[in-house]
């Protein structure tokens, strides 16, 4: 059964066009020719005149014919990482990360990564470059395999091309470059100490608002819903240095976590 029903949903929230979305992106700052990563909640928009397609053509027109939009396109399903690898099929397995992802990735010109837990899609003339040898990248663990947040993982390429990443009516709880970060985080401490960290398991929310306080992020909406706007980069950068300098309000609702002994016996100081 439905969470919400559209007749509700038409009956009681704001009617939003494609126009509309475009015109409120373009106020938080989204321009022609950038590439942009979107985490995305339709339901939050209101009722979106057109659906999920309205929602995908409103990014395509701000970013214009020289931008590229890139989506995640994750499999999970409530299964764990070795069904989740079992089961993939990079033309089939349907993403299950919000509905204008899944129609994102079913449209003609639109590309995915090959990674059966942490896939993204892309469309635009980037889209190529972001999506290609997710397959072939390896050598940074993380709990999904060394693949998924590597150097060829359209995660840190995304961070390489100077994309923006937007929460399109979601917050930084499903922020999947926190993902990236950890596993990047991770693989430093093992060049630095030959001795890998434990994984920094932090809170997504606490390390967002710590974020905000320190890096520009833009904060409108999208019809109805509360957007976010900011430099990939920027997140990455904070991240790794919150935890390599002060990660302890991050893990203050995990008391003994492993990362917080490992950082607390001095392991992190030449990271
Ligand atoms: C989980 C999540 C996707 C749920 O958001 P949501 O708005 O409820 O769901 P979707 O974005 O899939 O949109 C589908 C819903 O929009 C509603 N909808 C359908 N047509 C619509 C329209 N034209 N206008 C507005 N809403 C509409 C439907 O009620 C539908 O719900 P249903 O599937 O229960 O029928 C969202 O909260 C979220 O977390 N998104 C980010 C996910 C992510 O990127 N994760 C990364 C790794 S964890």
């Amino acid at each position: 059964m439905s969470k919400h029903s559209l007749e509700q949903i038409a009956r009681e929230r704001r009617h939003v066009t494609q126009a509309d979305m475009a015109k409120d992106l373009a106020a938080l700052g989204l321009q022609t020719g950038d590439v942009v990563m979107v985490h995305s909640s339709m339901s939050s928009i209101g009722y979106v005149v057109g659906g999920a397609d309205a929602v995908i053509d409103a990014l395509l027109e701000v970013v214009g014919d020289t931008g590229s939009v890139i989506m995640p396109s994750l499999v999970r399903g409530g299964l764990s990482v070795e069904e989740r690898f079992r089961i993939w099929d990079i033309e089939k397995s349907p993403s299950d990360v919000g509905r204008i992802t899944e129609v994102f990735r079913q449209r003609r010109e639109s590309l995915r990564s090959w990674h059966p837990t942490h896939a993204a899609s892309a469309i635009g003339p980037l889209a190529h470059e972001l999506t290609k040898d997710h397959q072939h990248a390896s050598g940074r663990p993380s709990p999904w395999g060394d693949a998924a947040f590597a150097a060829d993982s359209p995660w840190e390429k995304m961070c390489g091309l100077g994309a923006k990443y937007t929460f399109l009516g979601t917050n930084y709880r499903t922020c999947t470059l926190f993902h990236y970060i950890q596993a990047l985080f991770a693989e430093r401490s093992t060049t630095e100490f030959a001795r890998t960290a434990p994984w920094p398991n932090f809170d997504f929310t606490e390390m967002g608002a710590a974020f905000e306080k320190r890096y520009p992020v833009t904060v409108g909406h999208v019809g109805e819903a509360e957007t976010r706007l900011f430099m990939a980069c920027d997140l990455r950068d904070f991240g790794l240095s919150a935890l390599r300098d002060n990660p302890v309000p991050f893990f203050r609702k995990r008391p003994g976590d492993e990362f917080m002994i490992w950082h607390a016996e001095g392991r992190h100081r030449k990271l």
